[in-house]
C-alpha cells in the first residue's frame, strides 16, 4: 500500500463485526480511512504515514493467551491512537493496565457521563449522550498516566485518555448509529487530535484509484464481466476512466435478464461510455441447458456452469489478458481471524468468476474492496453513471432462472419479464423504488381458475415480493399502500396473457429468503 495523497487514518482490524463501519464513519468526516489487519508492522505503518490509528473492537478476550496484539512498536511512532472496545483493552494491557470480566456482560444502550469538560475527544458532546455498549471484559485498572474522562452507569472506564501521548480509548462503539454522537467523537479524534485535513471526497477516491489502477495495470489488459448491476458497472466505469481501451468488458445475455436490461447495458456502456464491450448472446445455450430442470440448486449449478463456459470463450476471444476486474465490495470480503492468528480473507463464491481453467487464472483487480454499497453508489454518480444503473435494486446472478419456479422455458420467462416490468413500473410510479431494498416477481408452478370477461380461465399464478433490508442478511416485507398493489395486480391480469392471479409475499427473512429459490 502506497502513501495516500490525502491524510489517512488506519483502522487496525481485530475482527469485530463493526470494524468496517469505523473506516466508513471516518470517510464521512471527509478523511480517508482504510482497514488493515492488526498484524501490520510498525515499519509498514510508518511507510504509510497515517495521521492516526484506530484499534477496532474484536471478539477475543485480552485476558486469554494468544489473543490478538498489535506490534508494540506502534506505541513508539508518536501517532495518535484511539482504541475502541477490544482496542481500548489492548491499549490498556499493553501499557500496564488490567482488564477483568465483570459478573455481567453489557449489551445495549448506556448514557455517557463526562468527567472532564476539557477533553478534546469529548468536545461538544451533550451530557448523558446515548452510547452503544457490547462487551464482556472491561478495564479494571488504568495504566500509569491515563485518566478517566467518561463513565456510564455500568462502566467506570468508558472513556480514557493519555493526552500527552495522544492515546485514547472508548469502551462503547462510536461507529454504530445507536451511539448518537459517535460521529462527533470520531470527528474530534480525526480532525482535532490527529489534525487530519478533511479534504477527502469521492472525487479524491476516483483520483487516487485511477492512479493506483494505472500503476498496477501498466500497459496490460483487463477483462471485466459486466452484469448490469451496480457493483460491476461502477468498477467498469472506474477502470475505464483509468485505462480506457485496455479494458475489455464482457456482457453475457443469459436470457434470464429483466425486460430491457440487455439494451440498457449496451446503450450505457457501449454507446455512452464508449467501452470496448463484447456482447455474448447466449440465451439459447442457457435455455437448452435448463430444459426440463426444476430443482433450484441444480438450476443454479447449470446457470453457473454455462456462464463459465461462455465467459471462458469470451475471455479467449479478448486476446492477451492479465487482470480480471471484479466489483467486490467490503461486505463481500468476509474477514475473519484465522486460528493461526493472522487474518484471512474469503470471498463469497457467487461474486467470483471461480471455475475458470488454469490458463485463464487472472490476477484480480478489485478497486471497490474498501467501499460499502452506498459509497459505491456515490462513486457511480461521481463517474457519471445514470441513476437507473446507480440506484437499481440488487439482482441475482442466476436472474429470472430462480424466479421462474418450476421449468424455465422461453414462454414462461417472457411472461415473468412482463409481470416483473409492470410491478417495477408501478413501484416507480408510486415513488417507492428508493424505499425498497429489492422488489421481484416469481412465476409459480401452479395454475388457478379465474374468470375474465365471461370466460372461465385456467392460467398461471405469479407472486410479487418487495423487502426492506440493510444488508440482505435479514429482511422484512414492504408495507405497500394497498392501491399500489391493486394497480399492479389489475394491470398484470389485464396486460399479461396467461396470468390470472397475483399474490403478495408477506414472509420476512428469516424464515424466508429474499429469492424464492
Ligand atoms: P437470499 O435469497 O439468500 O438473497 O435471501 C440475499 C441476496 O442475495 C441475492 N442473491 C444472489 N446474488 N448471485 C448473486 O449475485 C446469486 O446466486 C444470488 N442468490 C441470491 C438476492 O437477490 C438478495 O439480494
Amino acid at each position: 500500500m502506497e502513501k495516500q495523497q490525502h491524510d489517512t487514518i488506519l483502522v487496525l482490524d481485530f475482527g469485530a463485526q463493526y470494524s468496517q463501519l469505523i473506516a466508513r464513519r471516518i470517510r464521512e468526516q471527509q478523511v480517508y480511512s482504510q482497514i488493515v489487519p492488526y498484524t501490520i508492522s510498525a515499519e509498514e505503518v510508518a511507510k504509510i504515514a497515517p495521521k492516526g490509528l484506530v484499534f477496532s473492537g474484536g471478539p477475543a478476550s485480552v485476558r486469554k493467551e494468544g489473543s490478538p496484539r498489535p506490534d508494540a512498536s506502534l506505541f513508539e511512532l508518536g501517532i495518535p491512537i484511539l482504541g475502541i472496545c477490544y482496542g481500548l483493552q489492548v491499549l490498556s494491557v499493553m501499557n500496564g493496565g488490567t482488564v477483568e470480566r465483570p459478573k455481567q456482560k453489557e449489551y445495549g444502550f448506556a448514557h455517557l457521563g463526562i468527567n472532564k469538560k476539557e477533553s478534546v475527544l469529548l468536545k461538544d458532546l451533550s451530557p448523558n449522550s446515548q452510547v452503544w455498549m457490547s462487551h464482556g471484559d472491561s478495564v479494571h485498572t488504568l495504566p500509569a498516566h491515563f485518566e478517566c474522562t467518561g463513565s456510564t452507569e455500568n462502566c467506570t472506564y468508558a472513556v480514557v485518555e493519555y493526552p500527552d501521548k495522544q492515546w485514547y480509548g472508548v469502551q462503547f462503539h462510536p461507529e454504530v448509529v445507536h451511539s448518537v454522537e459517535g460521529g462527533r467523537l470520531l470527528a474530534n479524534f480525526v480532525v482535532d487530535i490527529c489534525k487530519a485535513v478533511p479534504d477527502w471526497s469521492m472525487g479524491s477516491f476516483v483520483e487516487t484509484q485511477v492512479a493506483e489502477i494505472r500503476r498496477i495495470v501498466g500497459d496490460k489488459q483487463v477483462l471485466c464481466g459486466l452484469s448490469g448491476g451496480v457493483d460491476s458497472s461502477v468498477a467498469a466505469a472506474l477502470i475505464h476512466k483509468a485505462i480506457g481501451d485496455q479494458l475489455v468488458c464482457v456482457f453475457v445475455n443469459n436470457g434470464l435478464l429483466r425486460k430491457g436490461e440487455a439494451d440498457l447495458v449496451l446503450s450505457v456502456f457501449r454507446d455512452n461510455f464508449n467501452i470496448r464491450l463484447q456482447y455474448a448472446d447466449a440465451r439459447q445455450q442457457f435455455l437448452t441447458a435448463l430444459k426440463g430442470v426444476t430443482e433450484p440448486e441444480q438450476k443454479r449449478k447449470i446457470i453457473g456452469k454455462v456462464f463459465i463456459d461462455v465467459f471462458e470463450q469470451e475471455a479467449r476471444a479478448a486476446g492477451e489478458i492479465d487482470f480480471l476486474a471484479q466489483g467486490t465490495l467490503y461486505p463481500d470480503v468476509i474477514e475473519s481471524i484465522s486460528p493461526s492468528g493472522g487474518p484471512s480473507v474469503t470471498i463469497k463464491s457467487h461474486h467470483n468468476v471461480g471455475g475458470l481453467p488454469e490458463d485463464l487464472r487472472f490476477t484480480l483487480l478489485e478497486p471497490l474492496r474498501e467501499l460499502f454499497k452506498d459509497e459505491v453508489r456515490l462513486l457511480g454518480k461521481e463517474l457519471g453513471l445514470p441513476d437507473e444503473v446507480v440506484f437499481r435494486h440488487p439482482f441475482p446472478g442466476p436472474g429470472l432462472g430462480v424466479r421462474c419456479i418450476g421449468e424455465v422455458t422461453e414462454q414462461r420467462l417472457d411472461t415473468l419479464r412482463d409481470v416483473d416490468a409492470i410491478f417495477i413500473e408501478e413501484i416507480r410510479n408510486a415513488g417507492l423504488y428508493g424505499d425498497i431494498w429489492q422488489a421481484l416477481a416469481c412465476l409459480l408452478p401452479v395454475k388457478s381458475v379465474g374468470v375474465q370477461g365471461d370466460e372461465r380461465t385456467y392460467e398461471e399464478v405469479c407472486s410479487l415480493r418487495a423487502v426492506t433490508s440493510e444488508d440482505a442478511m435479514t429482511a422484512d416485507w414492504f408495507r405497500f399502500p394497498p392501491e399500489v398493489l391493486q394497480r399492479a395486480s389489475a394491470r398484470i391480469c389485464n396486460e399479461v396473457p396467461g396470468v390470472n392471479r397475483v399474490l403478495y409475499d408477506i414472509t420476512s427473512k428469516p424464515p424466508g429468503t429474499i429469492e424464492w429459490e
